[in-house]
């Protein structure tokens, strides 16, 4: 059982260094690095989720808000599509249904939380947002959408992760952006 999870992990590192998004490989080792240090012993359901959360922007265009269609709900759409790419590699590949259940749950829950589990994929996919993600969304998108960005991820993250956030080496403009957009002092 072991190896079938071992061997889904390099097939989705193949997928994402062959796909259009290849640099996302980092947020996803990150993210689980995170994850790790947030609860050692995460089940393997856990490692996949927050290893394969991004995936479907590896696999297809970046999905975008639509008009009208508030944040959380476009986010909403994300987890799902790539909840479900992530489900029917793990049919294929015969996982029991109680993982493919719980992989399904986690990645469709890690923009807003939900249970324990998937309250430590939103932790962690949060702290590496702020410390993998932030340089390179804040030179593509400028400031005020990365203020919008960092609201959004630290404010979700439980009192834990907020505290956790204070660990990152944060350059000195970000770190200063940090502190402007949330009223911190980090
Ligand atoms: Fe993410």
């Amino acid at each position: 059982m072991e190896n079938k999870w071992v061997n889904l992990k390099s097939l989705l590192e193949k997928i994402i260094s062959e796909s259009r998004r290849p640099d996302y490989i980092t947020h996803a080792q990150n993210s689980l690095d995170w994850l790790l240090k947030l609860e050692p012993n995460a089940t393997q359901e856990m490692k996949l989720a927050i290893f394969a959360h991004d995936m479907d922007r590896c696999w297809f265009e970046k999905m975008t808000q639509v008009e009208n269609e508030e944040f959380i709900d476009y986010k909403i759409r994300h987890s799902h599509r790539g909840a479900d790419i992530v489900s029917a590699m793990m049919m294929t590949l015969e996982f029991p249904i109680e993982s493919i259940k719980r992989v399904y749950y986690l990645i469709c829950n890690h923009e807003i939380g939900g249970d324990r589990e998937a309250n430590l994929v939103r932790d962690a996919d949060s702290l590496s947002y702020l410390e993998n993600n932030l340089p390179g969304y804040y030179e593509r998108q400028g400031k005020e959408a990365t203020q919008t960005k960092i609201r959004f991820m630290y404010d979700r993250a439980s009192g834990r992760a907020k505290e956790m956030v204070r660990a990152i080496n944060f350059a000195p403009e970000l770190r200063e952006l940090m502190n402007e957009t949330l009223d911190l002092e980090l």
